[in-house]
């Protein structure tokens, strides 16, 4: 296993929790030195799911230890450029150093997300630098990762895991590995293919959540509450899938893969509007909602410069502590850039280095507020209960909508 975040962590445990023998690599050695000494760094990942594995789960640093292996899985980040365009160095480094190594027989596997023809003609050249030959002296093959950290009704296990070789004999190789972890393999017929589906299943979720963004603007203007709006249009049986608005996108996924294959689409001419149009909706998000912010505060009298504002929530989604991309960095910036003194309350986040913020016990946050802002909605969090006592609410997940909260402002 290369790189052992989100993905890989979780990925090398259920490996070695069905009796495989793992080699865990990752160049980040605090990362290695924590799991030596048994601690987990990721929700999806339990001290006792550690224990379980110790006698089979090796941390290391160095790619001489995977010559041993019999498949490498390559889990490493897929960022983008500062000018948003696909950083593919995490890839292509980890391609070089697994190179020096390869062996003959070998299957890698890479699980990054990224566009179509990265496994076929960026990792392969590399890997072939060994002197062996992708789909002949070695396998390889591309299978997407679907974990949704924190999510505990769908696991690794019964979540199909869909997978594309570079030949047959790479598919069939990657569908035994993949059988020992995983109740359904669903191969399609090239990296190719694999590659693009974990794409258009991220492009969906970010499109369709820009589409219900864009409709909360609007009914904003029109004085509809889009919560009731969404509720009913649920109440279809067929035909249409719920999907909520929010502060904007976040994590390390929907704000980035999307881009991979616009720039991919560039060399095809292709402009892909869809993929467009959903970002710079959804990058909108935090200041529509500051903008509620600052008339919420406005209908009481009270101007943001000077405002105590508390957030609630900066994790990117409920029930983790990622906070990549997270949209409450936004809002945190926009606030104190208008004047507001802000602070935060997160289970899950005890401090925003980057802001300078340390996260403040529950309690104290909302006696301290103005105003109180839900931005990401933590299961652990009683948000009626700040929607009741708080001076001021406004709920930008909808959390706040049964009785006794009539007064919350939402989105
Ligand atoms: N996080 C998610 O929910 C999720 C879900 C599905 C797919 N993905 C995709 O999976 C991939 C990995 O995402 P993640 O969230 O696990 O990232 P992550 O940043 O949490 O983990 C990547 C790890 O790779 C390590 N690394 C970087 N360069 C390395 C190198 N050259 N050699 C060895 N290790 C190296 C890093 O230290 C880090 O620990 C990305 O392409 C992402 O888009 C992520």
């Amino acid at each position: 296993m290369i790189g052992l975040g989100y993905v890989g962590l979780p990925l090398a445990v259920a490996f070695a929790r069905e009796g495989c023998e793992v080699i865990a690599l990752d160049l980040d050695s605090r990362k290695v030195a924590a799991l030596e000494r048994g601690e987990p760094y990721v929700e999806d990942v339990s001290a006792e799911d550690l224990a379980e594995v110790v006698e089979r789960l090796r941390p290391t640093t160095r790619y001489a230890d995977l010559a041993q292996a019999d498949a490498v899985l390559m889990c490493l980040p897929t960022p983008l450029s500062a000018n948003r365009e696909p950083d593919l160095g995490p890839l292509t480094e980890s391609a070089r150093g697994l190179s020096e190594v390869l062996q003959a027989g070998q299957l890698v596997v890479l699980e990054s997300t990224t566009y179509p023809g990265t496994t076929r003609e960026r990792i392969a050249p590399l890997l072939e630098e060994s002197g062996l030959a992708a789909g002949h002296t070695f396998h390889l093959a591309f299978s997407p990762e679907r974990v949704d950290p924190g999510r505990r009704d769908f696991t690794l296990r019964n979540t199909p895991k869909v997978l594309g070789g570079l030949t047959p004999t790479c598919a069939t190789r990657a569908r035994e590995l993949y059988e020992i972890v995983c109740d359904e393999v669903v191969v399609v017929s090239s990296t190719e293919a694999a590659e693009l589906t974990k794409l258009l299943e991220n492009i969906f979720r970010s499109v369709n959540i820009a589409l219900v963004n864009e409709l909360a603007m609007l009914t904003d203007r029109m004085g509809i509450d889009i919560w009731e709006v969404v509720d009913a249009a649920a109440t279809k049986p067929y035909g249409f899938m719920r999907f909520e608005p929010g502060p904007g996108m976040g994590g390390h996924c929907l704000p980035v893969d999307p881009f991979y294959l616009s720039w991919r689409a560039r060399e095809f001419d292709m402009s892909t509007e869809f993929i467009e149009l959903a970002g710079k909706i959804n990058q909108q998000m935090p200041y529509h909602c500051v903008a509620k912010a600052q008339r919420a505060l406005n209908d009481r009298g009270l101007s943001v410069k000077g405002a105590r504002v508390a957030v609630f929530g900066v994790s990117y989604k409920p029930g983790v502590g990622d906070v990549r991309e997270s949209p409450a960095l936004k809002i945190i910036s926009l606030l104190r850039g208008l004047g507001a003194e802000v602070f935060y309350h997160d289970p899950h986040v005890p401090e925003l280095g980057e802001l300078g913020l340390q996260s403040v016990p529950f309690d104290q946050a909302l006696a301290d507020a103005d105003l109180a802002l839900i931005v990401t909605a933590h299961p652990e969090v009683d948000h009626e209960l700040i929607a009741t006592r708080a001076r001021l609410t406004v709920d930008l997940r909808g959390v706040t909508r049964s009785a006794g909260s009539a007064d919350a402002v939402r989105l």
